[in-house]
């Protein structure tokens, strides 16, 4: 699903990124005596004045509107600048960008937690901040085949000595198609400083609460799987496939409960909560089939439905995020960014705890992965899945892998 975002979007924007570093360079030139003044003044006064990144507003899904927003942070980071706090996208629509419903971070996730849990590293701000509204740097990205990650990140260089403005703003394409020049523990590390705001991590609690009722004293956590088996993602996924000649992208709702059915040391009886698209929550058949002792549920099953319908899209795949997040066992598909993106929090999570290599249950593994579309070696269950922080790119998080560490 995400991929197809991408190639409606892909080559779309025109370049203009050189022609405006250079107005830059002369506008620059022009302002330089103002821009001296202000500075003696502000070293006067004791303060440096900040600086600001502005950047389009994030959209299409909660993975990719991650991934952006950290791609911004990370930009700011190496611009030496604050990020002005981005509008995120409560709809999903991604066809007509004025359908999309902006929405402002610090209503998903808590805009003060992240500046404390974030210090030193990257940092957000607010316009209510800015001392110069009109003393903006407008810039183009570039785009298309020429445009390569050399001069993407040549331009960011150039951006970085423009210190007269106190704002730079990047238009055109959205921050998730960007180049990426950023290792993946700098990602991690932004992600890690994502909390939800209270109103909506307490539905997500509400959800957790009912799964970990559900068989009453019986329990033994629950296995959150990420099955994607509905028809958008099958034609998807097919087409991958053709294109990749890959095998091992889609996986049938049999294959995903066969795998699960057989992950070592798996106790039973557990919860396994299904994290579906709607549609297939409304059939009710995915329910069936799967072996004694693995209990299936989704929000329908649960009583939760309500829950979710009260949000918008953003907000109702933040919560499935979020109980995905807190399972005891987690299984997706490693061409899935949703996947993905858990599994390298769950990482992270781990690696932050001294856990080196994470792959499978037991021996001190606190949130071990699967992918259910990759079979384990020398096994008939799910390949175990940890992802690799010494990545130089979030590449392989972004559109998808199969190798996935383990
Ligand atoms: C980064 O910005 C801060 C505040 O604007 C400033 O004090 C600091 O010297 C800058 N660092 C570099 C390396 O330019
Ligand atoms: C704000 O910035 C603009 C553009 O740099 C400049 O022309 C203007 O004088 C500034 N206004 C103040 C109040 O500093
Ligand atoms: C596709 O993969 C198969 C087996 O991995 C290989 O035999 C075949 O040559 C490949 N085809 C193309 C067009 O690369």
């Amino acid at each position: 699903m995400d991929l197809k975002h991408l190639r409606f979007f892909g080559t779309s924007v025109v370049s203009k990124g050189l022609f405006l570093i250079a107005t830059a360079l002369i506008i620059r030139a022009l302002v330089l005596p103002w821009g001296f003044g202000h500075d003696l003044l502000e070293f006067q006064s004791g303060m440096p004045r900040m600086k600001y990144l502005e950047v389009p507003q994030i959209v299409w899904g909660l993975n990719n509107q991650k991934i952006a927003f950290a791609r911004a942070c990370l930009t700011a980071r190496l611009l030496n600048r604050t990020l002005l706090m981005p509008s995120l996208s409560a709809t999903l629509f991604y066809k007509e960008i004025d359908q999309l419903q902006p929405i402002s971070f610090d209503k998903v996730f808590q805009f003060e937690k992240f500046n404390s849990l974030c210090d030193g590293f990257v940092r957000l701000g607010r316009y209510s901040d800015l001392q110069n509204r009109s003393n903006i740097l407008v810039v183009e990205k570039g785009s298309g085949r020429r445009w390569t990650v050399e001069r993407d990140l040549g331009q960011l260089k150039d951006l970085k000595d423009l210190d007269e403005f106190e704002t730079i703003r990047i238009v055109g394409k959205n921050p998730f198609l960007w180049h990426d020049h950023f290792p993946v523990k700098d990602y991690a590390k932004v992600f890690e400083c994502l909390v939800l705001v209270d109103e909506i991590s307490k539905e997500a609690d509400k959800v957790v609460a009912k799964i970990r009722d559900h068989l009453g004293s019986e329990t033994n956590g629950y296995v959150a799987v990420h099955m994607r088996i509905e028809k958008d993602w099958m034609i998807h996924c097919k087409k991958r496939e053709l294109r990749s000649n890959l095998s091992e992208i889609c996986s049938s709702k049999d294959e995903i409960m066969r795998r699960v059915a057989n992950i070592p040391g798996l106790r039973r009886p557990t919860v396994v909560y299904l994290a579906v698209a709607d549609a297939l929550v409304e059939d009710g058949l995915i329910l069936d089939g799967w072996r004694e002792g693995l209990v299936a549920v989704e929000k329908k099953k649960l009583g939760v439905l309500e829950i979710y319908n009260k949000h918008p899209y953003l907000i109702q795949a933040a919560i499935d995020y979020e109980v995905c997040s807190s399972a005891d066992v987690f299984v997706g598909n490693s061409y899935s960014t949703f996947s993905s993106l858990l599994v390298l929090e769950r990482s992270a999570k781990m690696v932050r705890m001294g856990v080196v290599t994470g792959c499978g249950i037991g021996q001190g593994v606190r949130w071990p992965s699967f992918a259910y579309n990759l079979q384990a070696m020398g096994g008939s269950g799910p390949r175990p899945w940890m992802t690799s922080l010494s990545g130089s790119s979030l590449q392989a998080i972004s559109y998808g892998s199969s190798n996935i560490s383990c």
